[in-house]
């Protein structure tokens, strides 16, 4: 049982105290983006309020106060996945940002001719289509690790794509479309065995479990503020400070310099060497009051009570009859997908609207998932921490109420 009180919890935040079509709000679609407890929207403000003005260029006060608040972010993220050093933690704009910021500085560096990239067949598009892009321009190939019929990776075929013309693994942590829990230890161990660097994309699991770059040895590590607690256009990618410095600059820009002169540019140190650019300051400093924020009810308490939800709502939807759950992995984290016999998974979610439920319809940006289990899509239900049993009980209701419309 948990030990959080989540009443409470739902108290921070404002917006789930509004009604949507005269129906009290039941959000369900977390793993699009996760609502804002009151700390984060008062960072914003007080960001506003207070202290607006540019960061890292200014020797006035308003300078001195945002760059200072914004670097405490950094620090913050460094201690909240472990960082070694705080230089190793890149802010971008979310976690495809991220992703594609490795994919083209480590991919002009490293890749060549004949090599080879490997990612899974339950990415979300944010993670294969950056890498076809950077194989189509260095006549490279793109493997993918195979899945079985429950959504979990074939690590067999994983190790027998392993070879010497691998040059990169990039798989997710958390499925978006299916809630797999994926073997990334594992993964990173069998292709650090051969040399290879791996990334792993957190942004369906760093709000959810716990997470540690150096136990793990992850070599890059991109997740989104968005989807945990935090504000909009603000994400992170770690690095690992031997990569990082052997790859290029990402764009070109102010920060990212340290001399420019027509005939030749050199370039600044880490991190900034990879942040070009005024960055989403407020939205930076906003970050940090929401790692506070899931520090304060602790990261191994949000996934016990999570599980429980998960595990309850699991339960529950069974009792809907011709549903089908796509994405039935041992280990599953927040994420329920699942059609319906006879209905379009567009029509439930539009009817769920209707009785004030959000959740998300469709492929997820993950068109390779739904093409092996041939289906469109999938209505999916992505929980966060302050979501309760009564929401899933209006969540199975609505189900079972557009079905019964629907077939
Ligand atoms: N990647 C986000 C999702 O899964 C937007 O909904």
């Amino acid at each position: 049982m948990s030990n959080l009180d989540i009443q409470k919890i739902r108290e921070d935040f404002p917006i789930l105290k509004r009604q949507v079509n005269a129906k009290p709000l039941v959000y369900l679609d977390n793993g699009a983006t996760t609502q804002k407890p009151q700390v984060v929207i008062d960072a914003i403000l007080e960001y506003y309020t207070d202290m607006n003005s540019n960061v890292h260029r200014g020797v006035h006060y308003l300078s001195q106060i945002s760059t200072d608040a914004f670097e405490v972010t950094r620090r913050k993220v460094q201690e909240f996945i472990n960082a070694k050093h705080d230089y190793e933690v890149i802010i971008t704009k979310g976690t495809t940002d991220s992703i594609n910021l490795v994919a083209t500085c480590y991919g002009r560096e490293f890749v060549q001719a004949g090599d080879e990239i490997i990612v899974s067949a339950m990415e979300h598009h944010s993670n294969i289509v950056p890498w076809q892009m950077i194989c189509e321009d260095r006549g490279a190939t793109l493997k993918v690790i195979p899945m079985n019929e429950a959504g979990e990776l074939d690590m067999d075929a994983y190790e027998s794509l392993l070879n010497g013309k691998t040059k990169l693994v990039s798989v997710n942590y958390v499925s978006n479309a299916l809630g797999t829990i994926n073997p990334v230890r594992e993964i990173i161990q069998k292709a650090h065995a051969i040399g290879v660097p791996v990334l792993i994309d957190a942004a369906q699991a760093v709000q959810h479990i716990k997470i540690d770059v150096q136990e793990l040895d992850v070599d890059f590590l991109a997740f989104s503020g968005h989807k945990m607690y935090g504000p909009t256009g603000v994400g992170v990618l770690y690095g690992k400070e031997e990569w990082l410095n052997k790859m290029p600059p990402y764009q070109g820009g102010g920060d990212m310099i340290k001399d420019v002169t027509f005939e030749k540019t050199t370039y600044n140190e880490l991190p900034f060497k990879f942040e070009a650019g005024t960055p989403n300051i407020e939205a930076g400093i906003a970050l940090n009051a929401a790692i506070d924020y899931i520090n304060d009810l602790g990261i191994d308490n949000i996934k016990a009570y999570e599980d429980e939800l998960l595990a309850y709502a699991t339960e529950q939807l069974s009792t809907v009859e011709g549903i089908r759950f796509i994405g039935t992995a041992k280990e599953k984290s927040s994420v329920i997908s699942f059609v319906v016999d006879g209905t379009h998974p567009y029509d439930i979610g539009v009817l769920l609207d209707k009785l004030g439920i959000a959740v998300r319809t469709g492929h997820h940006c993950a068109q390779p998932v739904m093409d092996q289990f041939q289906i469109p899509g999938t209505v999916r239900a992505s929980l966060a921490v302050y979501n309760t049993k009564e929401e899933i009980d209006a969540l199975v209701a609505g189900v079972k109420r557009a079905t019964a419309m629907l077939v």
